[in-house]
């Protein structure tokens, strides 16, 4: 059974792209994010990301989580939580759920501030690749 590798070129179904880069030991890691949509609609820059993956070399199917900080155009910031699958094509998928945090005027306004979704990433390229 080969095992999912988080690092290399990502697209989601969103048209958004991500590049994750090697893990270090103890299964952090570090990488960009273009997104293909905003909340403003305005023009997105490539902003970085930071993550950990879970039991870094033990299992095919790891979990991870990352930050992805937009603060080059927005003082929102997301965090991902997902898991890197390797189907039976050999295509690998990672399968992510999202909460978007948004700032605020004030803590009136909190309720409305947290958007939650989904993002399948499909690999565009492979490490190094
Ligand atoms: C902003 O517009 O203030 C920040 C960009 C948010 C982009 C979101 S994060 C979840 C979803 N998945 C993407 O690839 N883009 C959107």
């Amino acid at each position: 059974e080969r095992k999912c590798q988080l690092s290399g070129l990502w697209r989601n179904e969103q048209d958004s792209l991500m590049e994750i880069s090697a893990l270090t030991d103890d299964g952090g890691f570090q990488g960009e994010y273009l997104t293909r949509v905003t909340l403003a609609g305005g023009c997105p820059r490539v902003s970085p990301l930071k993550g950990a993956q879970q039991q870094p070399s033990e299992v095919a199917s790891p979990t991870f989580a990352f930050t992805v900080r937009w603060d080059v155009f927005s003082n929102a910031t997301t965090t991902f939580a997902g898991q890197c699958f390797v189907e039976a094509s050999g295509r690998e998928v990672l399968s992510t759920t999202w909460l978007l945090r948004e700032a605020v005027g004030s803590l009136e306004e909190d309720w409305k501030a947290t958007r939650v979704g989904r993002n399948i990433f499909t690999r565009k390229r492979a490490p190094g690749g």
